[in-house]
């Protein structure tokens, strides 16, 4: 009942464009993202601004710098985890894989292509060099199927030879439809 309330509430705030971003009845809302950590010797953030822009949609806009060249998946591996809230605490759930950001970007996996649509990344291979990624904010599309309502962290962390060149939390409400 109480996520009907809200979904309804969503609805009449946003009309129906925000039912037709939605997949499987399910609704992902980007609460936060944090950066959290970085290699300034790898990557420089000089910008990283979460922002609403309206009532139902944030998204994510940064700027940074490389100063090495990442030409493999061996260079640079994405881990993703996820925690969800139980109680008042972010408990990791099984929900954690690991992949060659060379990959992710040539298979397009989880719909990477979508995230990076407004950027000037080309790669890969993807040289040293300043880039912009505006107004990243996954969809219910990137999620797998029957994912738990709730509210989640994902922990993203970039890896170069082991070591972490970037991390970031992001966190998200799942909602269900009816
Ligand atoms: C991406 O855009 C930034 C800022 O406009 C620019 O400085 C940089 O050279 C561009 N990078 C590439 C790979 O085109
Ligand atoms: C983020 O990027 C979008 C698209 O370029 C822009 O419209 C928006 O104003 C930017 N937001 C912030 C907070 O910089």
């Amino acid at each position: 009942m109480k996520y009907f309330v809200q979904v309804l509430f969503l609805i009449i705030i946003d009309g129906i464009s925000f039912l037709v971003e939605t997949k499987a009845g399910v609704v992902l809302q980007n609460d936060f993202a944090k950066l959290v950590r970085c290699d300034e010797s790898f990557i420089k953030f000089t910008s990283f601004k979460f922002y609403k822009k309206s009532r139902t949609f944030a998204a994510l806009n940064v700027t940074y710098t490389t100063f090495q060249d990442i030409t493999s998946d061996e260079h640079v591996r994405l881990k993703v985890s996820a925690w969800q809230l139980r109680g008042n605490e972010f408990k990791k759930t099984v929900v954690d894989f690991s992949m060659g950001i060379c990959t992710l970007y040539k298979a397009n996996k989880f719909g990477a292509l979508s995230l990076i649509k407004d950027s000037n990344l080309t790669g890969c291979p993807f040289p040293k060099d300043v880039y912009y990624i505006n107004d990243m904010a996954p969809t219910s599309d990137v999620l797998p199927p029957f994912f738990p309502e709730g509210k989640w962290m994902l922990q993203l962390n970039f890896f170069n030879n082991g070591k972490v060149i970037t991390e970031v939390q992001w966190m998200m409400t799942i909602l269900k439809q009816l």
